[in-house]
């Protein structure tokens, strides 16, 4: 059948903009100038005390994507499970990590920072030990401010610092938010997922009040979105009505190209480059250094 004009849409020059997920304009963030020096760190925490919400994967594909800008990252892995660095490729048995760190036992994170494959993309391992280190800490004098006092002797070499919290709001937490200056949540499109925000943004309003007066919400990244289904759609809705612009723009979707990158142990940038996941996760780093998060 021929095509009728009515088929054609009509160009008045007043076209409704392309909305993104979020329901706000789609905007392309522009591609960030390179950096002319580098340092000091600007160190954001991971964090949400649900598990299994995209905490590590947003941590080692901002991290790449971060690295692939030219910034230099380093990455911490704040997690017993030692998730991170499997998912970089560091082998975390017979090998220093975070918790020499906080013990004290080694005094210089130089010596337990390892590089990743991906150039400009450090890491400080962790491993099952970690989960001794909440017993162990209790009883020091600062205890909140242990991992700030580690990190204080190489934030100077480094743009960004990503430190991947476990899931939950126990003294290792607290310790990342008291080093950090800004947290970035990653929330789950599902319904569950909307109900333990107030409690972790009562935790961040608490160590602001008491422990560290600096520290900032830098956003809300929805992740696992399938925008096929009217649940996801419905939560990313909820979200931004209760949240509003500190919910970033950039969406993250479900696919299983991240599970398959964990396997190979490599970030979704160089794993899938072309893949729209690793495009999600350039276009987050890129917002976050439009939005001033990250240099
Ligand atoms: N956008 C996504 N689409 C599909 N699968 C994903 C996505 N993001 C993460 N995953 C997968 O979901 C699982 C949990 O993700 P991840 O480990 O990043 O969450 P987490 O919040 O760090 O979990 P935990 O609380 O246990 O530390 C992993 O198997 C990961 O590969
Ligand atoms: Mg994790």
């Amino acid at each position: 059948m021929a095509r009728t004009k009515v088929d054609e849409p009509e160009l008045t020059g007043l076209e409704a903009p392309v909305l993104g997920p979020t329901g706000r304009p789609r905007t392309e963030f522009p591609e960030p100038k390179p950096l002319k020096a580098h340092g000091p760190a600007r160190i954001i925490s991971l964090c949400n005390q649900k598990g299994g919400v995209g905490k590590t994967t947003t941590t080692i594909s901002l991290g790449a994507a971060l690295a692939e800008y030219g910034r230099r990252v380093l990455a911490i892995d704040f997690d017993p499970q030692g998730a991170l660095s499997a998912g970089l490729g560091v082998a975390t048995h017979d090998t220093l990590t975070i918790y020499d760190l906080l013990l004290g036992t080694v005094k210089d994170a130089h010596q337990v920072i390892r590089p990743t494959s991906t150039p400009g993309l450090d890491v400080i391992p962790a491993n099952i030990d970690l989960s001794a280190a909440e017993v162990h800490l209790v009883n020091e004098v600062a205890r909140e401010q242990i991992l700030s006092r580690v990190l204080r002797n190489v934030a100077q070499e480094y743009d960004v610092i990503l430190v991947d919290c476990q899931p939950s709001l126990g003294l290792l937490t607290v310790n990342a938010l008291t080093a950090s200056h800004g947290v970035l949540i990653p929330l789950e499109c599902e319904y569950f997922a909307l109900r333990g925000v107030a409690l972790l943004i009562e935790t961040i309003d608490k160590v602001r009040d008491r422990l560290n007066p600096a520290i900032m919400l830098d956003g809300i990244v929805a992740t696992m979105y399938d925008s096929r289904t009217l649940h996801a759609r419905e939560v990313l809705q909820r979200v931004v009505d209760q949240f509003g612009d500190n919910v970033l723009e950039s969406v993250i979707s479900r696919t299983v190209k991240f599970p398959d990158a964990s396997v190979a142990a490599a970030p979704i940038t160089q794993f899938a480059p072309e893949h729209p996941a690793a495009k999600a996760y350039q276009q987050l780093a890129r917002e976050l250094i439009h939005r001033g998060a990250i240099a």
